[in-house]
């Protein structure tokens, strides 16, 4: 079996600091990665910027810096997000790299070698936000001011000579793509999103602009700087040695399991992409998941609404695992959800203080109290034992499933109901009354509660990995043990061994913070 598993985050523009929506990006796909990882799977998973074009000159000029000096100071702001974020990501790449310089050239000359492109001139819309070519029918008069429908950004009419890539033939291969490979679009409603718009028929597209200069030059033709998605997509192969396409790297991890992005930048992820590697003879990866935005007051985060949601300030308030639970507790990944603060301190309070955090709590000062501080051994199991510790082992292929079709929420649900169930069986167990009376029988029901909470705390680990680390600290759980197989797997114990000790978990959060 394969047990290489590449997945990406969308390489971010650096042109502001990041917000709540890069970080959920990152979030959602460090969860994935370090999910592979519990399984086995040798992991590579790549974020970065995405440092070219219009978008990024104009922001630097505004700033009176040169673009890549600009760039230079904003995209250590998202290096150090990814520390903050607490993200494991392999590598981190920046599309001014001369690695990705490399790649870029040979894609073109590629899509040249085989006919895809064709000098021409193009005349249209063309969102410098967005950096996106639109059709007129997909731009609208509001307020005096021509705008994308889609994304509601302004758009300017462009005529400049371009070169184009012949998008269009590309058509009927896609269609054929998308039918034999019913999950490489997820969720499905973004999957007939993206089929309808492909069935309506695809125009060439303009692959290069003449009208400013940050950016990589079309080989041989020096005027022209390659259009910066076709840059920018490119970055999922040029952080694997592309063009080496014999070295390890690209070898072991090419084609990716998934590119992690959100719904906005869909079609250039499964269209454009895939036609590019099409017409470039490269495999096409395996999936792309769009996930919803992220509203802040109920509307997308901008600058211009300001009311964008700093992702650091609400870490230093109330805690990196807190936050990343939250996201994925509270917002359904495929759809947009509003997060409000009011929620995030209920969900703190009630799944992670209340359930998991007392669970571990109550256990742990127990045994320290009642059994010199070492996980006790236990006698026979009885029924109610096995009940609940077979009901999550037996659950794991289920779990994986869910994890493989991106669907967290189900996951964390299933997770969750199993930590409501094991502090309802130390409860009802009453360990306390059976001091005195049958100290084996409280081993029992220790021995039990400790092992449920190791195997919550492994698949708890990847949402919430400094809290978790924490607790499986406590039972000295070595990292090389943090591993699926070992839920179920009680020899990894030692029972002569004192726990350590272990500090709050999670802090209440009182209504006036
Ligand atoms: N640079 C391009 C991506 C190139 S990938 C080859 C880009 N960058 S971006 O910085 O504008 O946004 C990147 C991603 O951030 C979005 O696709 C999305 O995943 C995430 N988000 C930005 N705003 C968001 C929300 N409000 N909510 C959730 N995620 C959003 O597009």
């Amino acid at each position: 079996m394969n047990k290489n598993f590449y997945i990406t985050t969308p390489i971010y523009y650096p042109s502001g600091k990041p917000h709540m929506g890069h970080a959920y990006s990152s979030i959602v796909a460090d969860i994935f990665a370090r999910f592979k990882r519990l399984e086995g799977y040798d992991v590579l998973f790549l974020t970065g910027t995405d440092e070219h074009g219009q978008k990024i000159q104009k922001e630097a000029e505004k700033n009176n810096k040169n673009p890549k000096e600009f760039c230079d100071e904003l995209s250590e702001k998202f290096r150090s997000l990814t520390k903050i974020l607490n993200l494991t990501n392999d590598d981190f790449i920046r599309t001014t790299e001369q690695r990705h310089y490399d790649a870029v050239k040979d894609i073109w000359n590629r899509l040249v070698k085989s006919g895809d492109i064709y000098l021409d001139k193009y005349s249209g819309w063309y969102s410098v936000s967005d950096e996106a070519f639109y059709d007129e029918d997909e731009v609208e008069k509001k307020e005096g001011k021509r705008i994308a429908k889609s994304s509601g950004s302004t758009v300017d009419w462009v005529e400049e000579e371009s070169y184009f890539f012949k998008l269009s033939a590309w058509q009927d291969k896609l269609l054929d793509y998308y039918k034999k490979n019913k999950d490489f679009i997820l969720p499905s409603s973004r999957k007939n999103e993206v089929i309808s718009f492909v069935k309506k028929g695809l125009k060439d597209l303009s692959i290069s602009r003449t009208s400013f200069t940050w950016g990589i030059q079309v080989p041989e033709n020096s005027k022209h700087i390659i259009y910066v998605w076709l840059d920018a997509l490119t970055n999922y192969i040029s952080a694997l040695n592309f063009p080496d396409t014999d070295g390890t790297k690209y070898k072991s991890f090419w084609p990716a399991d998934v590119h992690i992005i959100g719904k906005d930048i869909l079609r250039f992820h499964a269209i454009y992409w895939p036609a590019f590697l099409l017409a470039a003879k490269l495999p096409l990866p395996k999936r792309v998941f769009g996930h919803g935005w992220i509203l802040s007051d109920e509307k997308k985060m901008s600058k211009s609404l300001g009311n964008i949601l700093d992702p650091i300030e609400i870490i230093n308030k109330y805690g990196i695992d807190q936050l990343r639970y939250y996201l994925i507790k509270e917002v359904s990944l495929g759809n947009d959800g509003s997060i409000s603060m009011q929620n995030l301190k209920n969900c703190i309070n009630n799944d992670l203080a209340n359930n998991y955090g007392n669970l571990c709590q109550r256990v742990f000062s127990f045994i320290k109290k009642n059994c010199s501080n070492r996980i006790p051994r236990s006698n026979k199991l009885e029924t109610k034992d096995i009940k609940m510790l077979d009901n999550l082992k037996d659950k794991i292929p289920d779990l994986i499933k869910l994890i493989n079709k991106q669907n967290l929420n189900e996951y964390i649900k299933i997770v969750v109901s199993f930590s409501f169930d094991a502090n309802k069986y130390f409860n009802d167990s009453e360990p306390w009354s059976l001091k005195k009376s049958d100290p084996n029988r409280m081993n029992t029901i220790l021995y039990t509660s400790v092992e449920q909470i190791k195997n919550i705390s492994i698949l708890l680990n990847p949402i919430i990995p400094e809290s978790t680390n924490k607790v499986l600290d406590v039972i000295n759980l070595k990292k090389k043990d943090l591993l699926i197989e070992n839920i179920s797997n009680d020899s990894i114990f030692d029972h002569n061994q004192e726990l350590k000790n272990l500090d709050i978990l999670f802090k209440k959060i009182e209504n006036d913070n």
